[in-house]
């Protein structure tokens, strides 16, 4: 029998960037096949090509042993290929069948045997959704099934997730992959985009790596270790276990008490949270997206207002102190979003690794900047965090990629030698090898007796680097765990609403 799906080399180039190069990959029927690779390898541009969303440069696609031209999503969904996006495409005020049937003829018509039918499929594939539950009310988790039963509504049987666990809880990620292999059992094929190594182990037959635009190889899963994977996908070897000495009793340097702080649209985003970090440890603070992380850590940061509650840096009290302040006594911050708060775009990669201590020795006397000194100092960091620019220390910022942008916040962060280090979110995007050495500085900056603050979506990079965890929830601090008892499980629940030592039924 023909593969369902045969990309054949498919070469797609964006302005300056070969996104894929010659690169073939098929789906045999009933097989869950895993594309793996870092950002930027060009996952989501091969799946565009075959749903249609970018036409390839060269190259052809085979369905069933049939050559087709897959010119939209719309040629695609004929072909019964169905995809859940990164991004859901959902109407947050629109019901979830009203979402399914939006975009089908019958939208509008008899929407009660509409959900009638949705809800037949739900239980049939045991996704457990309410078809009559609006989207905004219901759990990201949720929304992702409503999308998967999208593609069941319109008989998709090739189907294609684009990094369906990035937003998931681990249990709801354990949920997914039963999930996927119900879908299996009942007659589908699915491609699974993750850049998970164990997620791969646990539920794929086959993977094809992808490293920057090309196949790096096709394996099957059950013959290929971790290691052998993560080295396909970043070209060298790798280490992928955290060596972390044991934490020293230290004193708390960072306290947080009672702190509310609000959202954009004025709403509380973090309600009375209290923790401390102590000298020389990393306190993990673990949750999903839009729990109030980011909101908490601009707060604590200076970036927006603490409404109530109150903030000490060794036992000074910095709950209303400025940004600058706070850098004065020791705090640095690696922020979420590096590209508009990290640098100064207009400014030089190398003015912009010096831009904390600009104004003082050695790098300014008497009012006169050393220009040596501070390129002196940039170099350092260029080469340590491999920070990729054009003209170096020269380059505006504003030309250098995200990824090099962020290497040189983190290195400038780091290098400052800062009592307490708020890092928001410190690897994501970055390559294998660049997570490797931030990782490691954050652990010698933690043997150095500074106190770290992580704030991170990947629950693994918490797990592997944190002593103890903070679990935030809807905007409240639902609890905080020694390293022993801070487990997946554990925490996951917790990162879904159930209070410390719940049960779960
Ligand atoms: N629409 C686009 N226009 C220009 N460049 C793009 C576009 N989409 C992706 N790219 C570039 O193509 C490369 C591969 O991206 P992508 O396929 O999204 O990778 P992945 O999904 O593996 O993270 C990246 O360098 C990315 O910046
Ligand atoms: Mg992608």
């Amino acid at each position: 029998m023909p593969p369902v799906i045969e990309m054949r080399n498919i070469t797609k180039t964006f302005p300056g960037v070969a996104a894929n190069s010659n690169i073939s990959i098929t789906l045999e029927e009933g097989e869950i096949h895993a594309l793996l690779g870092e950002n930027g390898a060009g996952k989501t541009t091969l799946m565009g090509v075959l749903f249609g969303l970018h036409r390839p440069d060269s190259g052809s696609v085979y369905i069933r042993g049939e050559k087709r031209r897959i010119a939209g999503p719309p040629d695609a969904a004929a072909l019964g290929i169905g995809m859940v996006h990164q991004h859901f495409k959902l109407v947050p005020a629109f019901t979830v069948t009203e979402n399914i049937m939006l975009g089908t003829k019958r939208f509008l018509l008899n929407t009660k045997k509409a959900a009638a039918d949705i809800a037949a499929l739900s239980a049939r594939h045991g996704l457990g959704v309410d078809p009559h539950a609006k989207i905004e009310a219901v759990s990201v988790g949720m929304q992702q099934r409503v999308e998967i039963l999208k593609m069941l509504h319109r008989n998709a049987d090739i189907l294609i997730f684009d990094e369906p666990t990035a937003v998931l809880t681990p249990q709801e990620t354990a949920e997914l992959m039963k999930i996927m292999r119900s879908l299996i059992s009942q007659g589908k094929s699915i491609i699974f985009i993750t850049h998970k190594l164990h997620e791969i182990k646990a539920v794929a037959d086959r993977c094809t790596v992808l490293r920057a635009g090309k196949v790096s190889g096709t394996v099957n899963v059950a013959d290929t270790s971790a290691e052998q994977m993560a080295e396909m996908m970043v070209g060298r070897k790798v280490s992928l276990n955290v060596v972390k000495p044991p934490p020293r009793e230290g004193q708390p340097v960072f306290a947080a008490q009672n702190i509310t702080v609000w959202g954009a649209r004025r709403e509380t985003a973090v309600r009375q949270a209290s923790f401390e970090v102590r000298e020389g440890e990393i306190l993990g603070l673990a949750g999903v997206d839009g729990n109030g992380q980011s909101e908490l850590a601009e707060a604590l940061a200076g970036l927006r207002k603490i409404h109530s509650g109150s903030l000490t840096l060794r036992g000074k009290d910095i709950t209303r102190a400025s940004v600058k302040k706070r850098m004065r006594q020791g705090l640095a911050h690696i922020p979420e979003d590096r590209g508009k708060r990290g640098l100064i775009l207009d400014f030089s990669l190398a003015d912009n690794l010096a831009l904390a201590l600009y104004d003082r020795p050695p790098f300014s006397r008497h009012g006169l900047r050393d220009f040596n000194q501070i390129n002196l100092y940039a170099q350092k960091i260029i080469s340590d965090f491999d920070v990729r620019a054009a003209s170096g220390g020269q380059t505006s910022a504003r030309a250098m990629s995200g990824g090099n942008r962020q290497k040189a916040v983190v290195g400038r962060e780091m290098e400052r030698k800062p009592a307490v280090l708020i890092a928001v979110q410190p690897t994501r995007g970055l390559d294998v090898g660049s997570i490797e050495y931030i990782h490691k500085r954050l652990l010698a900056l933690r043997e150095d007796g500074c106190a770290i603050l992580l704030v991170s979506l990947d629950l693994d990079e918490i797990l592997e680097l944190s002593d103890r965890v903070a679990v935030i929830s809807r905007g409240r601090i639902a609890g905080v765990l020694g390293a022993a008892e801070a487990d997946k499980n554990t925490v996951g629940l917790m990162m879904a609403g159930a209070g410390k030592g719940a049960e779960v039924t």
